[in-house]
């Protein structure tokens, strides 16, 4: 599946690095050409035989070394050949150097030099993980187009917590995505709503929900990696905008409404991933509230449902997915909503999917058992919802 394929799979110092022997041995038997590069702290944790032995390839630590005599200059001549550039595991180190164009190792500097895709697999202890600086970093490398993977809850060194590294298969199956992408979605108009809406109070207050758009988000990438033309309609977020993906900026629950029904009817696909208010503020002050009174009462009035007027408007051949989400009777509610929605599918999930990179939920069908999944990456979960739309 990998035959041709050109892998630079760094290591750095994570006590998970022993996972890369396995994800290396994988990548070799689906055919990849791997060449490992490591950290001075990784090589103290797993030698740089095994995973000579691995790759079959010899390994790089050292940047000056005369060992690669076959190469000219290894860093440039090792990256202009690879499709891809990973490391597994991603220490908070390696994420910093690379989001500051630190070059001061062999795989810091193939980072830097190297054009091909790159794909972070990070672990490390919780308070590292949720530490700002190491998010700004994420957040600086994801705009720039850096993939991640991972990490997820699970039991750590220091305890439970989050920053396990995802598992090798898992790694591995992410590669297999990225270099061999599923083109069955090419030539389907996909339009996906994400994020949450703003309901003006006044100028500069409003009614809003914790709507990351992560998940709307994932699926226009994902949607988009498998061929389709996506047109994402996105409430404030400050996810990063997939690339070749077009973006349609809204604020309000009216404004996602008349984006959506302006571009339903070119469509073979809806999903509706964002959090869209059911009520507004009757009337929106055109000046600040001052703070005048004890009390100030709000008079709110419905928002139109945006799925109900899809549903005049759809057309046998095209699908519309909506995700339902509820803080008891997750499933009764979802189901609830595929039916008088008419939607062809509905994802179910709970309020602890705001904000996080995780979603746990379930998958309704018209005629399906509920699948249930739990604690996947959003983007995970995102190919898995694509992979249930095309089977209906
Ligand atoms: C036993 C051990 C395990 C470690 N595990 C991790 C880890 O999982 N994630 C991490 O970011 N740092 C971890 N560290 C700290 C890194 O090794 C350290 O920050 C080092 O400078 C990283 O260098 P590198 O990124 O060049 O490999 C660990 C250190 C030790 C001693």
């Amino acid at each position: 599946m990998l035959k041709d394929k050109v892998i630079i799979l760094g290591v750095t110092g994570g006590i998970a690095a022993y996972k890369a022997c396995e994800v290396v041995s994988t990548l070799k038997q689906l055919g990849a050409e791997v060449w490992v590069v490591m950290t001075e702290s990784a090589t103290k944790l797993v030698t740089p035989l095994t995973f000579r032995t691995l790759s079959t390839n010899p390994v790089i630590t050292d940047l000056f070394s005369n060992e690669l005599a076959g190469l000219n200059v290894p860093h440039i001549a090792l990256t202009e050949k690879a499709d891809l550039v990973m490391v597994v595991p991603a220490t908070a180190n390696i994420i910093g150097k690379a989001a500051s164009g630190i070059a001061d190792d062999p795989l810091s500097t193939m980072l830097l030099s190297s054009k091909a895709k790159k794909l972070f697999a990070p672990a490390m202890n919780t308070r590292m993980w949720n530490n700002s600086v190491v998010q700004e970093n994420i957040k600086k490398l994801k705009d720039l187009g850096v993939q991640f993977i991972g990490p997820v809850e699970g039991n750590l060194a220091c305890g439970w917590g989050m920053g396990k590294m995802a598992e090798p298969e898992e790694i591995v199956n992410r590669v297999i995505e990225i270099l061999v992408p599923k083109l069955d979605f090419k030539g389907k108009r996909v339009l996906i709503t994400a994020g949450g809406t703003r309901e003006p109070l006044d100028p500069v207050r409003f009614i809003g929900n914790r709507s990351s758009g992560k998940m709307g988000f994932a699926l226009a990438q994902a949607a988009r990696t498998r061929g389709a033309k996506v047109t994402l309609i996105s409430g404030p977020t400050h996810e990063p905008l997939p690339l070749d993906v077009e973006l349609v900026k809204v604020e309000t629950a009216a404004e996602m409404k008349a984006a959506v029904l302006e571009r339903f009817k070119y469509a073979d696909l809806l999903v509706m991933a964002a959090a869209v208010a059911d009520y507004r503020p009757a009337k929106a002050s055109p000046k600040k509230l001052k703070k005048v009174t004890e009390r100030l009462q709000l008079l709110l009035e419905r928002t139109e449902d945006i799925l109900a007027a899809v549903k005049r408007l759809k057309t046998k051949k095209q699908k519309v997915v909506g995700f339902a989400l509820e803080t008891e009777d997750v499933l009764a509610g979802a189901a609830k909503k595929l039916k008088e929605k008419g939607l062809d599918l509905v994802v179910a999930n709970d309020p602890s999917t705001f904000d996080g990179d995780l979603i746990s939920g379930s998958i309704l069908s018209k005629d399906g058992k509920p699948e249930h999944f739990s604690g996947l990456g959003k983007d995970q979960a995102a190919g898995i919802i694509l992979d249930r739309i095309k089977g209906i």
